[in-house]
């Protein structure tokens, strides 16, 4: 009789908050009817169907982990009835999403959509740049709309929930998965990370073709000990606090609704189990009242690191140090209700977790209508439309960054040219996909030869080169890379020899990077390195188009070849985007997000260093801080990126009225002054020169995207408050330090302007 009443004030409540969906159609639901509907929810709930909620099941196939031990189809379709699932992963396809949806909500007792999630991280069918990539651009309207695509081919393909953004700082190129993230920057990290954020989630949640998204991995993964995947995470609070925590908070203030935990340990810890992270910094401190995921299986990985001894204890570390849902780990569901029947875990905790997740079900707007997510005609129509490909199209070229360009061999002549394209990568139709791709279709990138072919005035005279790989590359297994077959060399020299320029396609395949492929290695893979040596002795006239998902360790190359064109992995509009910036129809913009190595040894490398008490050579002896058999500066720096055009700084003032309203503003002059329109990053970096901690050399703390016509100037300013010019020292306070302060800008963190101001 009791629940009978409460499942009808269940039934009324949902259907008064849909009659007033309808009629305040694009207002988000109010907070407070929300917050009451999930109180009325859980008073109906049984403890298994409130385990249940926290439970994530990948669909029927296995992905980025270890299969679980148990629990195939057929459990997962009676935990699905039962009302034991709160989210399912990897089920894509409207027609597959509305089954599932279908038994969640039409055939268990409380009917509790289920959220859709899945890895959409550079774009769903459509394929923007890899996200290290596009954080090149600088260009956070540019980044916003990438994310608004994903998010509208995704929510068409019944996706309501996106694993992105992952913003880890990283400064390590060892580390694979750099390419998915901003680059070793917390500042320039952070605005991407809102920039991401608000083109997944949109102005209103409730949309249709907005998606709620996922700030990860919380914390500490880019910082993996010697780059090395999954590895252990030992860093002071001082980079915890300002290098890897901003982007979060970031993510946070902009209304992320969800957090992703990370593999690593942080300090003795693995962030499964960690309180300190998840509550006392997240929830607690920043009062989030999203929810956190595991990543996959990690709760059942307490186990390895050994700080659970078995599944029961690693449920109950899980869920008091905050982490809300279990990702195919089958830990909660199969742990949780006894613990919390027989005392071991308390039910406040069991309930927290529970109304974190109805709360962004709500938010979604799924409890209206669990079905909204597309149909099959939207799917087809909006996935992949000419639109979304103009776009894509559009951030590929503002993501590539002309590295070097001596001789001005770019932009190549549009006639009367014999142009060799050399390179095994050039004619790669799956590569320019990067690692995560899962719902596009496998050899959709145009290659970077077909990009060419498309300017027809020039003699292209292609050839392959030796392979990169042999085999077959996919997302789960290693690529086996080619260093014994020299097969097509010969035949590459002789494309190259009699050419006016030679354009060569080299770098890294798109499944060298990501999760689980750090490499130890940052030179070009397998024989390249070699065939460029090759080549250059019968034609010096080379521009080298890179293809990584990392910085690379390119120092001959830097050193010989006269012009290096960074193009990463550009997704599915890659040759064009190549070809009209090499032809000239696009001027390159793009800047370094990540810092380029000499070699492998200098890594971890990163701008924002600390000087250290021997920064310089003052006696000619070799008790400084250096190394002894290769320079210390990086090949190419931090914020680093050319032009077709030149552009020059001048006319710095600073003025500073932060004693009456805690502001500092800076103004300075930018002139185009070669003969093309272009565009520039401005970029304004700051040291706090005396403070009571170390403080690093550089700290980027502004910058602009600025376009100028040949001649034309440009006066930029930036206004420095307490959120650029403090930081949190080592009781993690937040401050501002009083003292002097430098400030340095242009277009690298390499600046060629300085001033001085004081912070009284
Ligand atoms: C990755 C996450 C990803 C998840 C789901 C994990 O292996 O670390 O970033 O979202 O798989 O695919």
């Amino acid at each position: 009789m009791f629940l009978k009443y409460k499942l009808l004030l269940f039934v009324i409540i949902t259907l008064f908050s849909y009659l007033g969906h309808n009629f305040y159609a694009q207002s988000s639901p109010s907070t407070l009817i929300i917050e009451k509907k999930i109180d009325s929810l859980l008073e109906i709930m049984t403890i298994e169907e409130k385990v249940g909620q926290m439970n994530l099941y990948n669909g029927f196939w296995n992905v980025t982990g270890p299969a679980p031990e148990f629990g195939g189809a057929a459990t997962k379709y009676e935990h699905l009835k039962n009302g034991w699932v709160g989210a399912m992963l990897n089920v894509r396809g409207t027609e597959e999403v509305n089954k599932v949806q279908r038994i969640a909500v039409e055939e268990s007792r409380l009917g509790i959509p289920l959220l859709i999630g899945f890895d959409v991280i550079h774009g769903y069918k459509t394929l923007s740049p890899i996200p290290l990539a596009e954080s090149a651009s600088w260009d956070l309207k540019a980044i916003e709309q990438s994310a608004r695509i994903a998010a509208i081919e995704a929510s068409s393909a019944g996706i309501n929930w996106t694993f992105a953004p992952m913003v880890d700082v990283s400064r390590d190129a060892r580390w694979g998965r750099v390419m998915e993230g901003a680059g070793e920057d917390p500042f320039l990290g952070s605005l991407i990370a809102i920039a991401r954020v608000n083109g997944f989630q949109g102005d209103y949640l409730t949309d249709a073709n907005t998606i709620a998204a996922c700030a990860k991995h919380f914390a500490g993964y880019g910082f993996a000990e010697a780059g090395k995947e999954y590895n252990t995470v030992d860093v002071g609070l001082s980079t915890l606090y300002n290098t890897i925590l901003p982007p979060f908070k970031a993510a946070e203030e902009a209304g992320v609704k969800t957090f992703m935990n990370s593999f690593n340990d942080l300090n003795g810890v693995p962030v499964t189990a960690s309180t300190f992270l998840q509550r006392d910094i997240l929830k607690d401190g920043w009062d989030f009242n999203g929810f956190v995921v595991s990543d996959w299986a990690s709760m059942n990985e307490l186990i390895s690191w050994g700080i659970a001894k078995d599944k029961k204890e690693a449920a109950k570390l899980a869920i008091t140090a905050g982490s809300d849902m279990d990702m195919e780990g089958h830990v909660y569901i199969n742990e949780l209700a006894d613990l919390i029947k027989n005392g071991t875990v308390d039910v406040k905790l069991l309930n927290d977790a529970v109304s974190r997740i109805l709360r962004v079900k709500y938010e979604l707007g799924l409890f209206d209508n669990p079905y909204k997510y597309g149909n099959k005609i939207d799917e087809e129509k909006r996935t992949g439309s000419q639109a979304h490909h103009e776009s894509v199209l559009d951030m590929a070229k503002k993501s590539i960054v002309l590295l070097k360009n001596e001789n001005n061999l770019l932009p190549l002549k549009k006639e009367g040219q014999t142009i060799a394209l050399i390179g095994d990568l050039a004619n790669d139709k799956s590569s320019p996909l990067g690692s995560w791709r899962l719902a596009s279709d496998d050899e959709t990138a145009v290659s970077i030869l077909e990009g060419m072919q498309n300017y027809k005035g020039n003699t292209l005279n292609f050839n392959n080169g030796p392979e990169v790989f042999k085999g077959t590359s996919t997302f789960l297994k290693e690529l086996d890379i080619n260093t014994t077959d020299y097969s097509g060399f010969k035949d590459a020299i002789e494309t190259a020899k009699n050419a006016d320029v030679v354009v060569m396609v080299l770098g890294e395949h798109g499944f060298q990077s990501g999760e689980g492929r750090s490499r130890t290695n940052l030179e070009l893979p397998g024989l390249q390195q070699e065939l460029l040596e090759k080549v250059y002795e019968v034609n010096q006239n080379i521009v080298l188009v890179l293809n990584n998902g990392r910085p690379l360790a390119i120092t001959w190359a830097a050193e010989h070849i006269p012009t290096i064109v960074e193009a990463w992995q550009l997704g599915t509009e890659t040759g064009n985007a190549v070809a009209q910036v090499l032809y000239g129809d696009y001027n390159p913009s793009g800047k370094l997000p990540m810092t380029f190595p000499r070699n492998v040894g200098q890594m971890p490398i990163y701008y924002n260093y600390k000087n250290t008490g021997r920064p310089t050579d003052k006696d000619n002896n070799v008790f400084y801080s250096h190394y002894s058999d290769v320079d210390k500066t990086p090949l190419f720096v931090f914020g680093h990126g050319l032009s077709y055009t030149s552009f020059e700084y001048s006319n710095v003032t600073v003025t500073n009225t932060y004693g009456s309203n805690s502001e500092v503003t800076v103004a300075f002059d930018l002139k185009n002054v070669g003969q093309v329109t272009g565009k520039e990053v401005a970029q304004l970096y700051i040291r706090d020169s005396v403070g009571s901690v170390t403080r690093p050399v550089k700290e980027l703390k502004g910058f602009e995207l600025v376009e100028l016509d040949a001649g034309e100037t440009k006066s930029i300013s930036f206004t420095l408050t307490e959120k650029e010019l403090g930081f949190y020292n080592n009781e993690q306070q937040f401050k501002v330090e009083p003292g002097d302060f430098k400030l340095f800008i242009g277009g690298s963190s390499e600046t060629v302007l300085e001033a001085n101001f004081k912070i009284e």
